[in-house]
């Protein structure tokens, strides 16, 4: 990175009525027909809800634990994210393409939009979702150090955005729902960020057997000690200190930020609350999809 690329690109664009960043929407053909290959895994989220801990958990299980191994690389370049073009740098596709298989990709896109080629490879998927205050609180500080991202205003203002489906990505309604019918039809395997905290060595052997892996106890539990919060925090190739301060300033608030459930209850005002239980139920009204606000 030379300093006259200290200007960082922050607009966003739309892809049919998703806001999506403007590099993204303009090569959005090459994205959208993405070619798959059937041995690729993907993680799939919605923004904050724990992704960089299942692509720890899933190149790990891929490695069978060589926890020297999944350090070859920092998170976001040993994992192609297929939706991101961060000019100058080459696209998440052009990275993907470049990669040997097995791959582990990621995105973020809603099922609507992404590249069918998935779908017809019969790619096996491994979606975390996490419950939509605590993910509102992260990706507020999150929008605050990424500055790849627009100024999110104060925390009312990002507040409504979120609760609009206006911010990057999308609605975390649309995104979660989406993906909850999706599992039905598809290899998807539907993980919460909140069972992962309560009980992380059961939900790395949900994901082991899904990827047909059969890991002995000793690699589990290595596996499970090199993706706690603390080691992942102190590990440069999965806190994204690598990334330069002018893209992700951590001094605003760093990428490993607290790691809990329920922190939203030190943001959201009983007011705030008010509102979005009311959404939250006409949303998921009808749904057998359930989240725990609370550990
Ligand atoms: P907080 O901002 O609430 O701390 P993503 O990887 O999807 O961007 O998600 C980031 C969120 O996951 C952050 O949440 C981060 O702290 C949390 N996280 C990352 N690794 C974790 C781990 N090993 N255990 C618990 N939470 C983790």
């Amino acid at each position: 990175f030379s300093e006259e690329l200290e200007i960082v690109d922050n607009k966003m664009g739309e892809v049919q009525g998703v806001p999506l960043p403007e590099a993204t929407c303009e090569i959005w053909e090459q994205i959208y027909n993405f070619q798959a290959r059937e041995d690729d895994i993907l993680i799939s989220t919605y923004p904050k809800a724990g992704t960089t801990w299942m692509q720890e958990i899933v190149d790990l299980i891929m490695l069978d634990g060589d926890v020297k191994k999944s350090m070859r690389s920092p998170c976001f370049v040993k994992v192609p994210f297929i939706e991101l073009y961060p000019k100058p740098m080459p696209s998440g596709v052009q990275a993907a393409n470049a990669m040997e298989s097995p791959r582990l990709l990621k995105t973020h896109l809603p099922t609507q939009l992404l590249p069918p080629s998935f779908w017809e490879k019969n790619v096996k998927i491994v979606y975390v979702a996490r419950n939509p205050k605590d993910c509102m609180v992260s990706y507020y500080y999150f929008y605050k150090m990424d500055q790849t991202l627009p100024d999110p205003g104060t925390w009312d203002n990002f507040f409504s955005m979120f609760m609009a489906g206006s911010v990057t990505w999308g609605s975390w309604f649309d995104h979660v729902l989406g993906w909850w019918e999706a599992k039905d039809q598809h290899q998807v395997l539907y993980i919460f960020y909140e069972d992962m905290m309560e009980n992380t060595r059961r939900e790395i052997e949900k994901v082991m057997r899904f990827l047909g892996k059969e890991l002995s106890e000793e690699v589990l539990e290595d596996i499970y000690h090199h993706t706690t919060f603390q080691a992942m925090r102190e590990n440069p190739m999965a806190n994204y200190s690598s990334i330069p301060s002018f893209v992700m300033d951590h001094s605003v608030s760093p990428f490993m930020r607290k790691g809990v459930v329920g922190d939203w209850r030190n943001h959201f005002t009983v007011a705030q609350d008010e509102i979005f239980e009311k959404e939250y139920w006409r949303r998921m009204e009808g749904t057998n999809l359930t989240f725990r606000t609370q550990q």
